[in-house]
């Protein structure tokens, strides 16, 4: 698969088989992740990667639309480290590069994913923060729902010539 085939077929996936997914394959994901650019170069983050039953389907219940999670082997919330950068646009930003990042690797390994928001919820930034017990430094942007995919998806075209300005 190359970069634009992953880039145009990758589709959120919602619904997983029991498969588990092996520690090899996590890695290969979490480096995605910290090879997305990161504004000044920082690698302002941290990558809690979660694979307790228990812990997901409590996830599943906390996020309003992470009901997903309760079939998922494998989640990953992409957090912004302010002890490396006080900048929230940064952080944010930073963390969504990763994050798409992770997405297209999953895709490309086979596994199916999604991006659950967190940022800028504030919410449910506090929630997910206070039930994973995650250090005040750190700020949790997204939260990715990722597993082998139990369904299809159709590619609908999104390519529209008037969302561009010619200049
Ligand atoms: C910032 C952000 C937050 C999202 N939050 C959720 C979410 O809470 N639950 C969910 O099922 N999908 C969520 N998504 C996935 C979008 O619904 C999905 O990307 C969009 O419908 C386009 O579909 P596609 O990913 O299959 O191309 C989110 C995506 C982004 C970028």
């Amino acid at each position: 698969m190359n970069t634009i085939e992953a880039i145009l077929n990758r589709r959120s996936i919602r619904k997983y088989t029991d498969k588990p997914v092996d520690k090899e394959v996590i890695l290969q994901l979490l480096k995605a992740g910290m090879y997305a650019p990161t504004a000044r170069n920082s690698c302002a983050w941290q990558f809690v990667v979660i694979q307790k039953r228990e812990i997901l389907d409590h996830l599943s219940q906390l996020h309003p639309y992470g009901k997903m999670l309760n079939q998922a082997p494998l989640a990953i919330v992409v957090c912004g480290d302010r002890n490396i950068d006080k900048e929230e646009g940064y952080l944010t930003i930073n963390c969504a590069a990763a994050t798409q990042n992770i997405l297209l690797a999953a895709h490309e390994l086979g596994l199916g994913s999604v991006w659950l928001g967190l940022y800028p919820r504030t919410d449910r930034m506090k929630d997910i923060s206070e039930f994973l017990q995650l250090p005040d430094h750190l700020m949790p942007v997204s939260l990715i729902s990722i597993g082998y995919s139990a369904e299809q998806r159709p590619f609908p075209e999104r390519f529209e010539l008037g969302k561009i300005i010619w200049k």
